[in-house]
């Protein structure tokens, strides 16, 4: 058990998938995983462990945000002996250079966050990915026949802004979308020495307000979720 994790130790696996939403994490578990248990429920952030053409997996939830993928990352890496996390998310485009459905495998993401700073000492505005889960991604990508954009994106605090503007630091670095979580999943297993990627679908075109409905929603992360479960075989 750690603070905010109610598994055993020893019930959670090696490598970790990680989309935002329990629901979601459920879905996995219940469509690709064979002889799972549910390891943890606490706050309703469920996390499921078992087999993946006979490997063993977890797939649990990191919720929104830095603080709570921050807070699910580095217990799962310190307190569970975790090798490698992957999150599965969704993020907007700032432009329409994107389309919805595209898959992107974050390269580094930029963020105006302190999180780095203050938990760890890292200076910088820009993480990258860390250790061999983004390069074993491409590979499966490319094995699989999906294109997966290699790609910086922007890691922002905020969803909701005034000021309809790409924000600087995503013109600055060159980050064509935007999502919540991954440069503080980043700063962690950085700071522990540990793997973590993150591939994203385009959910949201920003200045057309077009989005995947909840309809399309289902199938197109399905593709993101067969990738991270491939990846995550050669781990
Ligand atoms: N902003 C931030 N995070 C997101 C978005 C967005 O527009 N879409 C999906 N995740």
């Amino acid at each position: 058990m750690s603070v905010h994790i109610s598994a055993k130790k020893g019930e959670i696996a090696k490598t970790v998938l990680m989309p935002g939403d329990p629901l979601r994490a459920k879905y996995i578990a219940d469509n690709f995983l064979t002889d799972v248990t549910l390891v943890s429920q606490t706050r309703n952030i469920f996390y499921y462990t078992g087999k993946y053409k006979g490997k063993e997996i977890t797939v649990g939830a990191s919720g929104m945000g830095f603080p709570s993928i921050g807070i699910y990352s580095y217990e799962l890496f310190t307190e569970y002996e975790v090798d490698t996390i992957i999150r599965i998310g969704t993020c907007g485009a700032y432009s329409t250079d994107l389309k919805l459905f595209d898959i992107l495998n974050v390269e580094k993401a930029a963020s105006e966050s302190t999180y780095a700073k203050f938990a760890w000492g890292i200076e910088e505005d820009i993480i990258s990915n860390q250790g061999t889960a983004f390069d074993k991604i491409n590979e499966t990508a490319k094995e699989l026949g999906l294109d997966a954009k290699a790609t910086n994106i922007h890691s922002s605090d905020i969803f909701y802004r005034k000021d309809p503007a790409v924000p600087e630091i995503a013109v600055r670095y060159n980050c064509p979308a935007v999502e919540m979580e991954a440069f503080a999943l980043f700063a962690n297993a950085q700071h522990l020495g540990k793997n973590a990627a993150t591939i994203l679908t385009v959910s949201d075109i920003i200045p057309t307000h077009e989005f995947i409905s909840a309809g399309q929603r289902e199938q197109a992360l399905r593709t993101m979720m067969e990738l991270s479960l491939e990846t995550a075989l050669k781990f």
